[in-house]
C-alpha cells in the first residue's frame, strides 16, 4: 500500500532511513558485535579472491561492495555483470567464493552463473537478497537478508543502499576476524547510525532536488554524471536511475575520462551532474566540471559538505567516505524521480520494463 504517496518509488526513497536501522537491528548487537552465520565467515574468510556477481542496479552495489571488502578484508575482489559471466570462460581460483547480490533472487542471469558455481565450479557462494525464499538464496550455500522490505517500484532504490549496507557489514565482520586494522577501528554502529540520519537529511531537501530537476532536466535529451572512485560507482547508478525512468539518455563516466572522449557531446546546455565526496579526487572532479562549464554545460554538484563551497547546489551531510554512496544516491534518486514526474510520466512503471528479470 503506498498510502498518501503518489507513487511507491517516492515511498521507498523515503523509507530508506528505517532500512538502515532494520538493518543495524538485525546484524548488530547492543556491545557492537556483527552477527552472520559463523560457518559464513569461516568459509569467506578462507576465499583468495571473492567474485561479486549480479544485474543492472545489483551490479552497481557490487562496484561499491568491492571497495568495501578490498578495503576491510584486503581479498581481491572482483565484480561481474551476470549475464556476461555467464559465458565467460574464467579462470576460476582454487580458492574462489562467490557473492550474489539480487533484490529479487529470482534474475535469471544471475541463477545461470550460480548453476555454474555449483555444477561446474563447485565453489562457496554466499546469496545477499530482499526475498529470503528465492532462488538464489535456496540455491546458494548460505543466504543473507537485505530487510529492505517489499521493493514494489521498478526503479531499484532502498535495495541498493540495503545491499551496500549488508556488504559494509559483512566485510567489516570478516575483517574483524581477520584482525585487519581498518576493519577493528572501523566503528560500524556508528557510521551506520550517521548513514541513517544523513540519508534523512537529503530526504528532508527533497524541495530543492525537484527544482533542480525542473531547471536542468525538463527538457534535455541527454544529461551525464561524473565523479571518481565511489563517486564514479554512484554516477553508473545515478546514470541508471534517470535513463529508467525518465527516459532521457544517461550516461555516467569517470570524470578523468571525459577528456578521452566523451568530452566531445558536452554541448551548451548539456546537464553534468558532478559528485564529489571523495577527498583525495574532489579537486580532481572540480577540474573536470570546469572543462565543462567552460563549454556550456548545465552543472550540478552534489557534494559532502566538509568538500564544499558555496556555489554547490546539494550539499551531503558528511559520513565515513567509504559510506557516502549511501547518501549521494539519494539526492540522484530524487532527481531521476522528479525528472520522470515533470516529464508526465508512470515513475512505477517504466516502458519495456519488468521487476524481475526471469529470462537470460
Ligand atoms: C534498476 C533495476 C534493475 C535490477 C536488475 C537486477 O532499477 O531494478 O537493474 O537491479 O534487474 O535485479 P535483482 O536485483 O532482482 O537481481
Amino acid at each position: 500500500d503506498k498510502g498518501t504517496y503518489p507513487y511507491y518509488m517516492l515511498k521507498e526513497v523515503d523509507e530508506q532511513p528505517a532500512v538502515i536501522r532494520r538493518i543495524e537491528a538485525k546484524y548488530l548487537d547492543h556491545a557492537g558485535n556483527i552477527h552472520f552465520d559463523q560457518a559464513l565467515l569461516d568459509q569467506i574468510n578462507q576465499a583468495s579472491k571473492l567474485y561479486i556477481v549480479g544485474a543492472g542496479t545489483s551490479y552497481h552495489a557490487g562496484l561499491v561492495g568491492k571497495k568495501l571488502f578490498e578495503k576491510f578484508t584486503k581479498t581481491p575482489t572482483e565484480v561481474v555483470l551476470a549475464s556476461e559471466f555467464a559465458y565467460d570462460d574464467p579462470i576460476i581460483e582454487d580458492q574462489a567464493f562467490f557473492i550474489f547480490l539480487s533484490q529479487s533472487g529470482e534474475t535469471a542471469d544471475s541463477r545461470q552463473v550460480l548453476v555454474r558455481v555449483n555444477d561446474e565450479w563447485q565453489k562457496p557462494s554466499l546469496t545477499i537478497t530482499n526475498v529470503a525464499n528465492s532462488t538464489l538464496a535456496r540455491e546458494a550455500d548460505f543466504s543473507a537478508t537485505l530487510e529492505a522490505g517489499p521493493e514494489i517500484a521498478v526503479a531499484s532504490t532502498k535495495a541498493y543502499t540495503a545491499q551496500i549496507a549488508v556488504e559494509a557489514l559483512l566485510a567489516v565482520a570478516m575483517g574483524r576476524e581477520k584482525t585487519n586494522a581498518t576493519a577493528v577501528n572501523f566503528d560500524i554502529t556508528g557510521q551506520l547510525s550517521k548513514v541513517a540520519n544523513a540519508i534523512q537529511t537529503v530526504v528532508d531537501e527533497k524541495g530543492k532536488i525537484e527544482e533542480l530537476a525542473l531547471a536542468t532536466l525538463r527538457k534535455t535529451r541527454n544529461a551525464f554524471y561524473i565523479g571518481r572512485g565511489l563517486d564514479y560507482n554512484v554516477a553508473l547508478e545515478s546514470s541508471l536511475k534517470l535513463k529508467e525512468i525518465s527516459y532521457i539518455q544517461a550516461e555516467g563516466f569517470a570524470s578523468g575520462e571525459l577528456k578521452h572522449g566523451t568530452i566531445a557531446l558536452i554541448e551548451d546546455g548539456t546537464p553534468v551532474i558532478g559528485i564529489i565526496t571523495q577527498s583525495k579526487t574532489a579537486d580532481h572532479t572540480r577540474s573536470n566540471l570546469q572543462e565543462v562549464l567552460s563549454r556550456g554545460a548545465n552543472v550540478i554538484t552534489m557534494v559532502s559538505e566538509d568538500l564544499a563551497n558555496s556555489t554547490d547546489d546539494i550539499l551531503l551531510p558528511v559520513v565515513d567516505e567509504m559510506l557516502m554512496p549511501l547518501v549521494s544516491v539519494i539526492a540522484a534518486q530524487l532527481l531521476a524521480y522528479y525528472a520522470s514526474l515533470q516529464r508526465g510520466y508512470n515513475v512505477d512503471q517504466p516502458r519495456n520494463l519488468a521487476k524481475s528479470v526471469t529470462v537470460e
